[in-house]
């Protein structure tokens, strides 16, 4: 059962979940509301990257408005990657799944899973009106992409119907959201850290690369890299590939 704090409006075509769900946010809709497409035909990925969105996998946004200060808004993005790993441990075991800073879900160190989290601007008590949390899962397909090796869940030999991925995402989202509303960060980043790849990586800045070891979370949810000279480094944003 899909939890019922969701209300599901299924489109067969759209540009952009994200954008229908932050016209409805805009326009007062209340937290709750998923707006799914079948395909989208100008699909949103993180730093102004499109997201191939042919029919078979699965397209979503959640609108939440959980009156929290910016900052904290990106811990909403971790409870959807746990929800992402948890829907796919579920359908198809937990074997080789794994989180990659910010908010990718890897099957074997390939990317099948996407998060794009779009907020309100802050009102005059700092707070965010509304969060808007898109998600792609790849269920049938996935793109051909040498820079970021994707896969599939049939790919990886699972054939599930897309209704039952969107079941499974919904209902550990809703569990992940209320453990962050109770409890915090805290038990959001344990978990996220427990099942994290680690080692060299290269992050991508928007002056220059930087190379170090993957060396955890820290309470903002930023990456901490451990430098080669002993030093370390907290990026807030940017792009890591594993050496
Ligand atoms: C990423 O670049 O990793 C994030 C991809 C997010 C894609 C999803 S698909 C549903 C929602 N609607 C969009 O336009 N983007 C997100």
């Amino acid at each position: 059962m899909i939890p019922s704090f969701f209300r599901i409006r299924c489109l067969e075509e759209t540009d952009s979940t994200n954008r229908i769900a932050m016209n409805a946010a805009r326009a007062g809709e209340p937290e709750g509301l998923v707006i799914q497409a079948l395909r989208q035909t100008a699909g949103k990925g993180r730093r102004g990257r499109v997201w191939d969105s042919p029919e078979g996998n699965l397209y979503l946004s959640v609108l939440l408005r959980p009156r929290c200060p910016l900052p904290k808004a990106c811990f909403y993005s971790f409870a959807a990657a746990l929800a992402v790993y948890e829907a796919l441990a579920h359908l198809r075991g937990e074997e080789a799944l794994q989180f990659k800073w910010p908010n990718d879900v890897l099957i074997d160190g390939k990317k099948i899973s996407g998060i794009l989290l779009e907020a309100a601007p802050v009102d005059e008590a700092g707070l965010v009106d509304w969060l808007v949390m898109g998600v792609g899962i790849n269920v049938v397909s996935h793109p051909d992409n040498p820079t970021y090796p994707a896969t599939s869940l049939a790919w990886e030999g699972a054939l599930v119907p897309l209704e039952d991925v969107r079941q499974a995402f919904l209902r550990s989202l809703h569990h992940w959201c209320l453990t962050l509303h109770h409890d915090g960060f805290n038990p959001v980043r344990r978990a996220w850290l427990a099942d994290a790849r680690r080692g060299a990586v290269l992050v991508k800045l928007p002056d220059g690369d930087i190379e170090g070891d993957f060396g955890g979370l820290d309470e903002t949810g930023s990456l901490i890299l451990r430098l080669a000279d002993g030093g370390e480094k907290v990026i807030q944003a940017g792009d890591v590939f594993f050496l």
